[in-house]
């Protein structure tokens, strides 16, 4: 093949791949894609991946102190949603030719990221409420216009995953509910909680718009259907009403509804301090990197013995099939 038919031929594919994303239709793991777009998939599967691993720490804690056998259920399932949530994905990055074992060691050598809002510390059980309500509440707002992602494989993962944050949300105010009914120190361990994840919880959806450098490829790519600010607002408009009924004050003074946008009006987060976090200095990053290495080396002996097992079916699968 000439280098002129060669580039050609590229060309197509190029086409091709554009168009099937004008058509709103998948990119599947045989499709020819862009280098950039398949880089650009892997660092956020990857990373959303390792969210859903590092996010079960926070929670974790507080499965062996659960108030009650209910709540100790619910927070176990909950815990355990976030593992499966992270199986999936980390499958949806193996789809375009990630090695799960090499996204695990960047991840515990601290070369990927994963969502900064788990760098902070979980200090009574209000915590869990709230971050039901607020942290899986921004991850719904987050994760549903990624069920019409381009690429297949997380679009679908996606689907399932939402459906399972919903319950994680409705747990959390559902607590919170429960404990507002409470005594005045139930009431006033809410209001803290809320205090102290509320501008964290904004901060999950990253930089604003202007400061977001990867957003806008992404957004033609559709990867990515709506920008930082879109969605942060979004969930801010969600939220408000949630307050309300709730009885928790939301800790922002500039805080009010614009009739004319016919949107809330709200603070700026303390951008210098999602910096921080997201480059390692937030409350938790070392202790949450090094209790999901440690997680790692104490898991060792059962990768193994699973591939042990496998390489043991694998010979008695090939003496079976010669006899
Ligand atoms: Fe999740
Ligand atoms: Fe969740």
């Amino acid at each position: 093949m000439t280098e002129a038919a060669g580039s050609g031929a590229e060309q197509d594919l190029e086409s091709q791949f554009e168009a099937t994303i004008g058509r709103d239709q998948r990119i599947e793991p045989r499709d020819w894609m862009p280098e950039g777009y398949r880089r650009t998939l892997i660092r956020q599967v990857a990373q959303h991946a390792h969210s859903e691993i590092i996010g079960m720490q926070p929670e974790g804690e507080w499965i062996t102190r659960a108030p009650s056998l209910r709540r100790k259920a619910i927070l176990l399932a909950k815990v355990q949603d976030e593992a499966g949530h992270g199986l999936y994905l980390y499958s949806a990055a193996e789809t375009l030719g990630a090695d799960r074992a090499d996204l695990t060691e960047r991840l515990i050598e601290g070369r990927q990221k994963y969502s900064s809002i788990f760098n902070y510390p979980t200090l009574s059980f209000a915590d869990v409420g709230v971050i039901g309500w607020f942290v899986d509440g921004a991850a719904i707002c987050n994760q549903v216009p990624l069920c019409r992602s381009s690429y297949g494989p997380y679009a679908r993962a996606m689907v399932r995953i939402c459906k399972e944050e919903s319950f994680h949300q409705r747990q959390g105010y559902e607590l919170l509910m429960t404990m507002m009914r409470g005594t005045d120190e139930q009431r006033e361990m809410v209001q803290d909680a809320v205090d102290r994840w509320w501008w964290p919880s904004l901060m999950m959806f990253g930089p604003p718009d202007g400061d977001s450098p990867n957003s806008a490829q992404s957004m033609a790519w559709k990867i990515k259907r709506h920008s930082n600010d879109e969605l942060r607002q979004r969930f801010v408009d969600m939220t408000v009403p949630q307050a309300a009924r709730l009885g928790v004050t939301l800790p922002d003074p500039e805080l009010r509804w614009n009739e004319e946008r016919g949107h809330h009006d709200f603070g700026t987060p303390d951008w210098s301090e999602l910096k921080a976090v997201i480059s390692g200095d937030g409350p938790c990053n070392t202790e949450r990197v090094a209790r999901r290495r440690a997680a790692h080396e104490e898991g060792a002996w059962v990768r193994a013995a699973a591939s042990a097992h496998a390489a043991k079916q694998a010979a008695r699968a090939r003496e079976e099939a010669v006899a």
